[in-house]
């Protein structure tokens, strides 16, 4: 049985044959009569209602479960939680504030089990990426993808999808804001060889794409004030997008932080691709949730 709890569990001829359904204007409906858990331990706008639309249009039913109704670990175990959700759905997917919980849901191997972000991973948001730049810059390998801002789940998600796309990858941030060892050893495992530069200009400079995510991310909203001065002097603004290339790309997964990570103005630049990135989500969905219930092996 196959799970996504991070991109790289997925091969990158299965990267692309993921992109591809996403792509295909007449999948078939395998998940006719069946339907998919959604637990949200946090919000959220594109996840819930991209999975929600792609589950129906694959002829499904998304059901939206709160993460206190259930209770991973409060109200029963999470084993129990997965056991019981796994006698009513085909898919069992989550977003949760510790990948632990991802991890022990898939161990038990009942369904599949999709990570709608963690504490560690955002792969789905890394599938739609992909989508994105594909769209944008069509062959990808020697493209550069600079991430500018707190190394977090996105970041290695993205790191590792654009690695397996042949990119180059570099993450700019403040000191004290790059991966831990753990994030450090799975790119490390991953052959990704991140370039870590602690200015912004250097982080731009000559890059295809230009990706932003918040400073503080759900879960850590103790620490924003901290994280606000931290991260003076990293916002993302016109200027620094002049020092990518000149058919440079702007990214953000949002939700974004106007006048924090980045500019409104940034944001809504003719080269910003954030709308499509999010329709993207959609479309990354349904061509994952496809392959994992018809060909995934
Ligand atoms: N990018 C993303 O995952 O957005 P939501 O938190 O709104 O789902
Ligand atoms: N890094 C952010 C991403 C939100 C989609 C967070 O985890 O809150």
């Amino acid at each position: 049985m196959r799970h996504l709890l991070e991109i790289n569990d997925l091969a990158r001829d299965e990267v692309s044959e993921v992109l591809r359904r996403a792509a295909d204007p007449a999948l078939s409906k395998p998940l006719q009569g069946r339907g998919v858990a959604l637990v949200f331990e946090k919000p959220s706008a594109r996840t819930r209602n991209s999975m929600e639309m792609a589950v129906h249009q694959l002829g499904g039913h998304g059901v939206y479960i709160q993460g206190h109704e259930v209770g991973f670990d409060v109200r029963e175990t999470v084993e129990d939680v997965t056991r019981t959700l796994a006698c009513y759905y085909d898919l069992l997917a989550a977003r949760v504030f510790r990948h632990d919980v991802v991890e022990r849901m898939s161990a038990l191997n009942t369904r599949p089990v999709v990570n709608l972000l963690s504490d560690r991973a955002h792969p789905m948001q890394a599938l739609a990426d992909l989508l994105t730049l594909r769209a944008e810059f069509g062959e990808l390998a020697g493209r550069t993808i600079a991430y500018i801002g707190d190394a977090n789940n996105v970041t290695r998600s993205l790191a590792l999808a654009a690695h397996a796309m042949g990119m180059r990858v570099r993450v700019g941030h403040p000191a004290g804001y790059g991966f831990d060892a753990v994030d450090m050893a799975v790119l490390d495992q991953a052959g990704v060889d991140v370039e870590f530069v602690d200015d912004p200009v250097a982080a731009a400079a000559g890059a295809d794409a230009v990706y932003a995510d918040v400073w503080t991310s759900m879960g850590q909203e103790e620490e924003s004030a901290k994280r606000l001065v931290d991260f003076a002097g990293w916002t993302i603004d016109t200027a620094l997008m002049a020092r990518a290339s000149d058919d440079a790309v702007f990214l953000h997964c949002l939700p974004a932080h106007e006048g924090e990570e980045c500019t409104r103005e940034v944001l809504e630049a003719p080269n910003s691709r954030v709308w499509l990135q999010a329709e993207n989500r959609m479309h990354a969905a349904r061509g994952l949730l496809h392959w994992l219930v018809t060909d995934a092996k």
